[in-house]
């Protein structure tokens, strides 16, 4: 590389010193012509221009008429030959005729510059810097020291119609900036020109890359191509285009797989090594800033390579270029899209082009080949190519942008010119600078279109979008699919139509470039560490959370009182659940149901054996009550199943609770009346006085009185009332009781806990009381069951999600209830019903007699 460099600035340095000797005259020197022809300089080395003409004023052309470079030898040990320039580009030379078609039609204009005539001297760049460098001090100097205006202290020229490439236009432009001579590019698109201070004299009737690189990054976004390559050349314009695109696509989601350089001189290794990086990414799509210098070598080793599936953008430098329209190109560039600068009409052109003969030029050297014989259409199809001219067409606007700015200049009037003191430009001596101004302010219409310059020296940003598509004969056309105007509000600048698209590898639906694929709704994006924005994986949103658009950055949270469906994709409203007759809902009724009517059955029973005495022996009146409250108990089980409302979650605990009271109490009276009648020792010590029916009654009325109190004090200071429970399960909406006060909750229970205790220990006191049939027994047992369920039912309650709860309360309550039905009343159903033997007085008191009454 540094081997390179110093090559080049070593041919750089003899080229200038083959060109001339640095003796320029001083600058002064221009603006007072009276020094005449003294030679000042010695011309060391001549380079013909390629065409030329005198004319009053003159102004120099330079074109990359040649597309290739032969370096001499540089062995230091003799003068070096100039650099030999190859390949001649027919599209170029095409230009420079458009410039000589526009510099004759103004010469023969009755309108623009009469009685004056323009010449022309056009030289060769050879499309590359250090040859750009010679064209620019070759046109400053002229054929020989005689006519070369710079020694004889003339001013050379007016203004300069170049360059083509930014490159060579930025070494013409400094060459050209100490003489204050304006130039004007028809193709020099790099940003780098906006610099007023290091391209002072630089103008260009093509529109600045910002726009170009907003374009494509505006195309890119349109068609979410979010995986993209970037290739250029190594030159000015690919690298500030490089540049404009990455800063355009800096915060959008558009990101950038690889970006490579196809190298100055073209070397196949490094070559291949671009083509194995764009094989291997995912990014189809390739974004290319470069023209047909570097591209066809590329190409060519691209095609050898046989590598399909890319979907290539190209910069406006190449998406016009015709060398690559045969039809062996279209497997590989068919589908190519880009923006393509205006083009226009230039009515003479065509004809004009099939004027050149070579007999007409027979000293240039361009011509040597041809015998004048050949048919230019088809040989020279990028010559003749003139349907949509569109960089001769810049060329032909330069053209015509100087010689109105001249012909403004020439209608000065003395006195009121833009000059010091108002004066004008001197009529047989215009200067560079003075035409400049001109330059500046000149605005004029070609086939309705506008032409000025803004103070960057830009012009109107205005693209095509070409599309490469396959024409009749195979071969590649260029199809317009949509334009970009950077004069028209953001947002509105592209306008693409997409179904008249062909894209790579003839499919008519958008090729796709993404890093990963776009992330459906349900899911988020979650950027992978270490890697650009644009790869990602998907990751499902979690319960409760959605995403409704495909590449949601965040899944959001559902709204209270919904909840995420199965896909994540949409907010539906949460489930509220309560025990319902649902299975559970319905097993709990029929027991329910079935504990009821058993307990009616035995009440049945009792009630028609009611003078036997196994029912008289046991209290029957205390019987009754118990039945009935069990009863009770049973059905209100039931009031737990269904919508907890206001009413039935006031309900629920204090019926149950009443009724298990006035139940227990009830036995409790019982027991309280069988200890009382077995600790009665002495005969006749009536006990039962004061344990007649109306104290029982009494007692039942007031044990049950303090639940009924402590039931109303719950219910009026802190009632249970109805609550959407969200806390078991965050996706459902559980209806549930909420207790109001837990204190009254557990003082409700502790108190039936309390009634069962002193049950269970009075009964227990009286199991061994003598009787064959002792009901003490069967109470203790009931109460042991009892008292099992509820200390079972505690912890089950309380580790119960919502419903459940509801649930496992109405199940204890049932479990219970059966509990106290078979223990009471299953042994003496079983007399009555089964042993109506067993069922006397006699029997049940035993051998002994008792004093019971
Ligand atoms: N717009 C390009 C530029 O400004 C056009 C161009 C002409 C070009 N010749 C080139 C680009 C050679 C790269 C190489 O340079």
């Amino acid at each position: 590389m540094s081997n390179n460099m110093s090559l080049l600035a070593l041919l750089s340095l003899l080229n200038l010193a083959s060109i001339l000797t640095l003796t320029y005259p001083s600058f002064t020197s221009f603006t007072s012509p009276s020094t005449t022809a003294t030679k000042v300089c010695d011309l060391q080395n001549s380079f013909e221009p390629s065409f030329m003409t005198e004319g009053d004023f003159v102004i120099g052309g330079i074109f990359p008429l040649h597309y290739n470079q032969e370096m001499p030898d540089l062995n230091c040990t003799y003068k070096p030959p100039p650099v030999k320039c190859n390949g001649f580009d027919p599209r170029a030379f095409r230009w420079a005729l458009t410039m000589r078609l526009a510099v004759e039609e103004i010469n023969q204009s009755p309108e623009l510059l009469p009685n004056y005539t323009l010449g022309y001297k056009i030289f060769d760049s050879c499309a590359y810097p250090l040859t750009g460098q010679r064209a620019a001090l070759a046109v400053l100097n002229g054929l020989s020291e005689a006519d070369s205006p710079v020694c004889s202290g003339a001013s050379p020229l007016l203004a300069v119609i170049g360059e083509s490439g930014s490159a060579q236009s930025i070494v013409v432009s400094r060459i050209l900036r100490p003489f204050r001579i304006p130039m004007i590019s028809y193709f020099s698109s790099c940003a780098c020109f906006t610099d007023r201070r290091k391209y002072p004299t630089f103008f260009r009737v093509i529109p600045n890359d910002d726009y170009q690189v907003k374009a494509i990054a505006q195309l890119l976004l349109r068609l979410n191509w979010t995986w993209v390559g970037l290739v250029r050349g190594d030159h000015e314009y690919g690298r500030f285009a490089v540049q404009g695109l990455l800063r355009e696509l800096q915060g959008t989601n558009v990101c950038v797989a690889y970006q490579e350089m196809i190298p100055l001189l073209y070397n196949r290794q490094k070559a291949l090594g671009i083509m194995q990086v764009m094989r291997s990414s995912l990014a189809k799509v390739v974004v290319v800033f470069s023209a047909e210098g570097e591209m066809t070598p590329f190409l060519r080793d691209y095609m050898k390579e046989n590598i399909t599936g890319i979907q290539w953008v190209a910069s406006e430098a190449w998406i016009t270029a015709s060398v690559f329209t045969g039809s062996e190109y279209y497997p590989y560039l068919g589908g190519t899209i880009g923006f393509g600068i205006r083009k226009g009409h230039i009515s003479r052109l065509s004809d004009y082009l099939l004027t050149v003969n070579p007999q007409s030029y027979p000293n240039n050297r361009l011509l040597p080949h041809c015998t004048g014989q050949e048919t230019l259409l088809e040989q020279h199809s990028a010559y003749m190519n003139t349907s949509s001219p569109r960089v001769a067409y810049n060329v032909y606007k330069a053209v015509y942008a100087v010689a109105h700015s001249l012909h403004n200049l020439l209608l000065c009037q003395p006195g009121s010119g833009p000059f010091q003191n108002d004066s004008c430009a001197q009529q047989t001596n215009v200067l560079p600078w003075q035409l400049q101004h001109y330059l500046q302010e000149v605005t004029f219409d070609i086939a309705g279109e506008e032409v000025n310059f803004d103070l960057k020296g830009d012009s109107v940003p205005y693209y095509d979008i070409i599309n490469w598509q396959r024409g009749t004969s195979g071969n590649i056309e260029f199809v317009n699919v949509g334009l970009f105007d950077g004069t028209k509000p953001a947002g509105e600048e592209l306008v693409i139509q997409e179904d008249r698209i062909m894209w790579a590898g003839h499919q008519s639906e958008v090729p796709v470039s993404v890093c990963s694929a776009s992330c459906p709704p349900g899911t988020r994006k979650a950027v992978r560490r270490g890697e650009p924005v644009c790869c990602f994986d998907c990751v499902p949103c979690d319960s409760g959370k959605i995403s409704n658009q495909t590449n949601s950055i965040e899944c959001t949270f559902c709204p209270m009182d919904f909840w995420s469906n199965k896909d994540r994709t949409a907010c539906i409203p949460k489930k509220v659940e309560f025990l319902t007759y649902d299975s559970l809902g319905i097993a709990l009724t029929v027991i329910s149901g079935v504990g009821a009517f058993l307990t009616l059955g035995v009440f049945t029973v009792f009630f028609y054996h009611r003078n036997t005495a196994i029912v008289r022996v046991n209290n029957s009146e205390l019987s009754f009550f118990i039945l009935f409250a069990l009863t009770l108990c049973f059905l209100c089980s039931l009031v737990f199943i269904g919508e907890p409302t206001f009413w039935s979650c006031m309900l629920r605990h204090t019926a149950f609770s009443i009724t298990f009271s006035l139940c227990i109490s009830c036995i409790l009276g019982k027991t309280l009346v069988v200890l009382a009648a077995f600790t009665a020792t002495r005969p006749g010590d009536n006990i039962m006085k004061w344990l007649g029916p109306k104290q029982q009654r009494a007692i039942i009325f007031s044990c049950t009185l303090v639940q009924v109190v402590i039931c109303a004090a719950w219910l009026i200071d802190a009632p249970p009332y109805p609550s959407r429970n969200t806390k078991y399960e965050r996706s459902k909406i559980i209806l549930e009781c909420s207790v109001g006060s837990s204190l009254a909750f557990w003082c409700v229970l502790g108190y039936i806990g309390l009634q069962a205790c002193l049950c269970f220990v009075l009964a227990f006191l009286a199991r061994k009381l003598p009787g064959n049939f002792n009901e003490a027994k069967f109470i203790t047992f009931s109460m042991l069951i009892f008292c099992a369920v509820w200390l079972a039912f505690i912890p089950a309650y309380i580790s119960s999600p919502g419903n459940y709860a509801d649930a496992v309360e109405s199940f204890a309550i049932l479990a219970s209830s059966f509990g106290l039905l078979f223990c009471l009343f299953a042994p003496k159903c079983y007399i009555i019903l089964l042993k109506p033997q067993k069922n006397t007085k006699q029997h049940l008191m035993g051998k002994e007699k008792s004093s019971m009454p």
